[in-house]
């Protein structure tokens, strides 16, 4: 399933990149402007906007673009509308944050037809490497891996019952994650009771966990959240019952938000694994190396670290995001 993250993926190719369009210049807006089409996912998280954010500053006009921007609400059908109509305006570029994995050849097809290079940014998708240009973003399979074992070794020989809440069904990250952590735990006495969507949001975080705390009452000894969103909702499920985020529930979650990291920091949450949102610099490199006829990698992996509570704690100060 991870058919590009086997391809190269260095750091230090995306620290280059990282560095090569910080600054915008005067000379930059006397030239023509790239226009770049963004179809971003929607706003579901902390993370995402965080996301947006760094991608707006970084396909900023001072530095050379003009950012046609849409944002799908996680529908999958408006993200390829939105990108039919970057082809139609004619875009020197196409970025696209994969709602899901699967359905784009046709649209690629149809970008590659009319010569406009697509790159990926944040999520991988199913379709053939020769449909876009090249893929920035974090190793999802990574990070569920990280939670799994730390997880694994938090629960030592204790059996433990475990829910999680899932981020969008058929995302990357939704399908890595839960790789990499089943991966992870394989041995351990933990033992999964449930797992259901929430969609990478805080609301369906809160509805999912009111769900499994009603279905498992007192049964439930672990939560792994697949993004910080959904277990700060799960958060106020587990008040709301009356139990003790961090203490009688333990909680994993990923992404390493300042949301995220304040809940970890105050023992709410026990480990958070982390998802670097700040990918537009980078892009916006790739997409001007790409149209100005340079070879790229057609993988380039983000540094994610991880966190617990003295970290959290630490980090804090200084969190972007
Ligand atoms: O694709 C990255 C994931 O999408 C982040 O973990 C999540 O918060 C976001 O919505």
């Amino acid at each position: 399933m991870k058919r590009i993250l086997k391809g190269v993926a260095t750091a230090g190719i995306l620290a280059l990149a990282l560095t090569g369009i910080t600054a915008g210049s005067s000379s930059a807006a006397s030239k023509k402007l790239i226009v770049v089409g963004f179809a971003q996912t929607g706003s579901e998280s902390g993370w995402r906007a965080a996301n947006t954010l760094s991608m707006k500053a970084a396909f900023s006009k001072a530095n050379g673009f003009k950012l046609i921007f849409n944002a799908a609400d996680n529908k999958p059908e408006a993200q390829i509308a939105a990108v039919h109509s970057f082809i139609n305006q004619r875009v020197n570029a196409i970025v696209i944050a994969a709602v899901v994995e699967t359905g784009w050849d046709n649209v690629l097809k149809e970008a590659k037809a009319a010569k406009i290079p697509v790159f990926l940014e944040d999520r991988t998708i199913s379709s053939a490497p020769s449909l876009y240009a090249t893929w920035l973003g974090d190793n999802f399979l990574k990070e569920g891996t990280t939670a799994g074992l730390w997880a694994k070794q938090m629960v030592g020989t204790t059996p433990t019952n475990m829910v999680v809440i899932e981020g969008t069904t058929g995302s990357a990250p939704a399908i890595d994650r839960a790789t990499g952590f089943n991966a992870a735990i394989k041995g351990s006495p933990i033992v999964t009771l449930d797992s259901q969507t929430g969609n990478f949001t805080r609301a369906g975080g809160k509805t999912v966990m009111e769900g499994f705390l009603q279905k498992y009452p007192k049964k439930i000894q672990l939560l792994f959240a697949q993004n910080d969103d959904m277990g700060l909702g799960a958060l106020d499920a587990i008040k709301a019952a009356g139990l003790i985020p961090g203490k009688d529930i333990k909680i994993v979650t990923i992404d390493g938000t300042h949301d995220g990291l304040t809940a970890l920091s105050q023992g709410e949450f026990n480990y958070v694994v982390e998802c670097n949102p700040l990918l537009g610099a980078g892009v916006a490199s790739l997409v001007k190396a790409v149209l100005a006829g340079k070879s790229v990698p057609k993988a380039n992996t983000a540094l994610d670290g991880a966190f617990d509570q003295a970290q959290a704690t630490a980090a804090l100060p200084t969190r972007k995001y």
